[in-house]
């Protein structure tokens, strides 16, 4: 089977690619990137005035499968990744029962590369059930193919447990990912402690929080040499920790959700339980020092954090709601129109940001359209405008804080091995 997209503009960080020129894939790979490809194909794709990019990676998912599917499943979730453009996720393991143990990673892997719609890479628990005491079998599930090792929405409070992680994860080449709050300094509050929690009268959540835990993660990685990834920076004092760590060589990388790169605590002053999350969505300053070390390399990637809850569950007072909600669906548009329409960072950035990076990190075979690769390609339309109606989404979760927001940019085309799994917002069906 061939295929040749002609006439798109090729965004591909990886190969420092920036033109117009025709992508030939045959049989799930890439075969030919050339200005001009004359080749007969199966099916030719159309793509003057659109990019063409490697397709999207989103290293922070949560597909709640098993045992949570009133929130979500591994067919709707990818379903809404394909819908977003992005072609690569990596779920989270705090599921029911907990991703600790290598039956599960298997069980998760199977079952989505029967039934996904895209890429689906398992990230385990560093602790056994999440509970932050005993670890779990991190060697077995390394061996069936887990991506790196998180107790997400939890902080491996025990420093000793934390650091016996990572000797342990240092031997077969992992990463821990860490979810980096410190439990007693957050547990009592529901938003970012400041300015907006004082006035509306909801007790806050430290930024302090933040900073210790990431502090201490990073002591841990300098002093066991493992390879620790903070997820979900958002504090402009934890960015600072990480951008000097860096500096001193320490193997430390992180990332950076979406709506900590584009809201503020002001979104939570009306209580709307879609803008309640973890980390919270911070003031201004916070926001401003996330962008900065996006641009300046701090940040090394952006994720969705795409975390669905039930709609049920979240229609309750703002401090009942759990924390989270839908990503996949929205991360692309609204990176476009407040990153890339507002000239604070270049196509190449972001794709690089949403893709390449993301995928360096982890060393997935994705991100990256060099000859040979998996055929896992966005077509974007940078122009098209269209408003969050979450009516339309693929997801369980619809909430989201983005409801009725005008977007500029999005994704017209999602290709995953070499057939497409989305065209026009529709997700095809197989
Ligand atoms: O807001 C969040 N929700 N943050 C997390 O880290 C976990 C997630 C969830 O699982 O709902
Ligand atoms: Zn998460």
């Amino acid at each position: 089977m061939k295929t040749l997209i002609k006439n798109g503009r090729i965004v591909d960080p990886s190969q420092n690619l920036d033109a117009v020129m025709d992508l030939l894939i045959e049989d799930g790979v890439v075969k030919a990137i050339e200005k001009k490809i004359t080749e007969k194909a199966d099916e030719t794709y159309e793509a003057k005035g659109l990019l063409v990019t490697p397709g999207l990676v989103d290293v922070h998912t949560h597909l709640r499968e098993p045992g949570l599917e009133a929130k979500e499943d591994i067919v709707t979730g990818t379903m809404a990744a394909a819908a977003g453009g992005v072609t690569t996720i990596a779920c989270m393991p705090n599921t029911k029962p907990i991703v600790d143990s290598s039956i599960l990673v298997s069980g998760i892997k199977d079952r989505a590369a029967r039934e996904g719609y895209v890429n689906v890479e398992v990230v385990g628990a560093i602790t056994k059930g999440l509970e932050g005491k005993e670890l779990a079998e991190m060697g077995d599930m390394a061996q069936k193919g887990a991506m790196a090792f998180s107790d997400d929405g939890h902080y491996v409070s025990s420093t000793r447990t934390f650091t016996l992680a990572a000797e342990y994860i240092s031997a077969f080449d992992k990463i821990l990912i860490s979810h980096s709050i410190d439990h007693e300094l957050s547990s009592d509050g529901y938003m970012h402690e400041g300015v907006v929690s004082a006035r509306i009268g909801v007790p806050g959540i430290p930024a302090l929080a933040e900073d210790v835990a990431v502090a201490r993660d990073i002591l841990v990685a300098e002093y066991t040499g493992a390879r620790v990834h903070i997820a979900h920076v958002a504090s402009k004092g934890a960015i600072e920790l990480i951008r000097q760590a860096k500096k001193r060589g320490i193997p430390v990388t992180c990332e950076a959700t979406v709506h900590h790169l584009t809201l503020t605590d002001e979104a939570c002053a009306d209580y709307n339980t879609a803008t309640r999350v973890s980390p919270p969505l911070r003031s201004k300053d916070h926001v401003e020092a996330i962008r900065e070390a996006l641009k300046d390399g701090t940040v090394d990637a952006i994720v969705t954090d795409h975390a669905p809850h039930a709609p049920e569950e979240k229609d309750v007072e703002f401090r009942y709601a759990p924390c989270g909600f839908c990503g996949l669906e929205t991360s692309l548009g609204v990176i476009l129109t407040e990153l890339y329409h507002t000239n604070l960072f270049t196509i190449n950035e972001i794709i690089g940001k949403m893709s390449t990076e993301p995928a360096n990190i982890f060393s997935l075979n994705a991100g990256s359209l060099k000859v040979g690769n998996p055929a896992d390609v966005t077509i974007i339309d940078l122009n098209k405008e269209w408003i969050v109606d979450s009516m339309k989404f693929y997801t369980r979760g619809k909430l989201t804080p983005f409801e009725g927001k005008s977007c500029k940019g999005k994704a017209v085309a999602t290709m995953v091995a070499g057939k497409f799994v989305m065209r026009d917002g529709v997700v095809c069906t197989r």
